[in-house]
């Protein structure tokens, strides 16, 4: 039997794609194995996002001075970017497939264990999704589906349009489908994915948009909770926040990524969109029935970007308040229309305004974190930590909850993962909080 080893880099899209190739694959009689030593074939799926994601590829395959009887194929980002220029870096790769090429992996497959020394896969000009029901999921309680594929959007700075090519959505009778079938296999929690879910259209004559696909996932029985990522403010519309309010299946954060406070960064970015206009989201967001996470990716030192530009990305972080970030250093990238615009910001100024900007924001954290203490959560538990003795939960806002449970102070003969429990929130620290397993609530819970 062919053993196979595959590492993942990257967003969820590229969790969950290498989830679909592994089920291919074990569809196909190979088996999984840990480490890239006991293997046949060894698979990297990459992300190109920014140098030091793009660099990790090359450092992996630098460890195997030649293939030594084994294949590697490299998977993705960094597969779509650099195509056969991949073979000239590291020649015992044998194989270069970008992830629209992936319904091409059966046939790429085939050629390599007939004796093919190089095969690609990436072409980008296709109308398809990539979609398998053999997708072997790493979580058991909660689920991916990805609902459109791809970017139309021209972001400066973003290399995505390039490396998962046009925007293509899935018929929404597929995506009930998957949803139907996941809960009948035991899956509570579902996470609707795009690199812009809210440009989502059915290409079906049901014609949904994306507030209504929502809504109608959130409606499969079985499901207690569905998230979804990620949200581009251009096309955020108000119908999103009305289906959250509308169904307390839906879960109630949103990830809203705004890059900067400024407009005038903005607009060099090519986001399409104002301050004053994401801000006008941020208040459909606030105004919701539901208390609604926002959570946001900021990027500092973009081309251009002055000191009063970036003051007002602080005052933006000040006024909305979020309740996680994720920041980044600007990386400029090949083929992206920002390269055009320099790189005038030397790198360590941008990464004096990461620390300002995460500083600032893991105030905000605590403050937002420590006037939940008293309150009780419900949790979807996700596990045990072995070395601190708490569970470990996650609530339908998106944090993490570390707690101890009297009624299961461990997991012997028994585990509370996947269960959904009510959690009196007893500490709280910047990125988590800390809790008891409600006693009031335990017996109830635990039936
Ligand atoms: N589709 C998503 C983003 C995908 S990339 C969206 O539109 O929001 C995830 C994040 O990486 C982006 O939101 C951005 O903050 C960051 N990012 C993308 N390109 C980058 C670059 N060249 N340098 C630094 N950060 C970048
Ligand atoms: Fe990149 Fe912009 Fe598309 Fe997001 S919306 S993937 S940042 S081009
Ligand atoms: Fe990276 Fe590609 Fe995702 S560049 S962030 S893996 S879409």
């Amino acid at each position: 039997m062919k053993r196979f080893y595959i590492e993942t880099f990257g967003c969820q899209m590229n969790v969950h794609d290498s989830e679909k190739v592994t089920g291919t694959l074990l569809a196909r009689g190979y088996s999984q194995v840990d480490t890239p030593e006991a293997a046949d074939l060894v698979l990297y799926n990459t992300c190109s996002i920014r140098d030091k994601a793009e660099q990790k590829v090359y450092s992996r395959l630098r460890q195997f001075k030649n293939g030594n009887g084994r294949l590697f194929g490299v998977l993705g980002c960094v597969a779509q970017q650099e195509g056969e220029r991949i073979f000239e870096r590291a020649p015992h790769v044998n194989l270069v497939c970008g992830s629209a090429s992936y319904n091409r992996l059966p046939e790429l497959l085939s050629q390599l264990e007939g004796g093919a020394r190089r095969v690609t896969g990436l072409g980008l000009d296709t109308e398809e999704t990539f979609e398998t029901p053999l997708a072997r999921r790493d979580n058991p309680h909660r689920a991916y589906i990805t609902i459109i594929e791809g970017c139309d959007k021209t972001c400066a700075y973003c290399v995505v349009p390039f490396t998962r090519g046009p925007e293509r959505s899935r018929p929404s009778a597929s995506v009930l489908e998957e949803a139907r079938r996941l809960a009948d296999a035991g899956y509570s929690e579902i996470q609707l994915l795009g690199q812009n879910v809210n440009s989502y259209r059915d290409p079906s004559p049901a014609g949904w948009d994306f507030a209504s696909l929502l809504d109608g996932v959130a409606r499969t029985p079985g499901i207690r909770r569905v998230r979804f990522t990620t949200s581009h403010p251009r096309d955020f519309v108000k119908a999103i926040v009305e289906a959250i309010d509308a169904n307390p299946v839906i879960c109630n954060h949103v990830h809203l990524p705004v890059q900067s406070g400024s407009t005038r960064v903005l607009e060099r970015m090519q986001r399409l969109y104002t301050r004053e206009q994401y801000l006008e989201r941020i208040g459909w967001l606030k105004g919701a029935r539901r208390a609604i996470a926002i959570s946001t990716d900021v990027i500092v030192g973009f081309a251009g970007e002055s000191e009063e530009d970036f003051e007002q990305t602080l005052s933006l972080l000040k006024e909305v308040e979020y309740d996680s970030i994720f920041s980044f250093k600007y990386s400029p990238r090949p083929n992206t229309p920002a390269l055009g615009l320099g790189d005038h910001i030397p790198d360590e100024e941008k990464g004096r305004r990461l620390t300002i900007l995460q500083e600032k924001q893991r105030t905000i954290q605590m403050r937002r974190h420590a006037a939940l203490v008293g309150g009780v959560e419900e949790v979807l538990v996700e596990g045990y930590n072995f070395a601190t003795g708490q569970w470990i939960g996650r609530t339908s806002q998106n944090r993490i909850v570390n707690f101890t449970s009297a009624a299961m102070p461990a997991p012997e003969g028994g585990t509370l993962a996947g269960r959904y429990l009510r959690v009196r929130v007893t500490r709280a620290g910047p990125n988590s909080l800390a809790g008891e397993h409600a006693e009031d609530g335990a017996a109830r819970d635990l039936l």
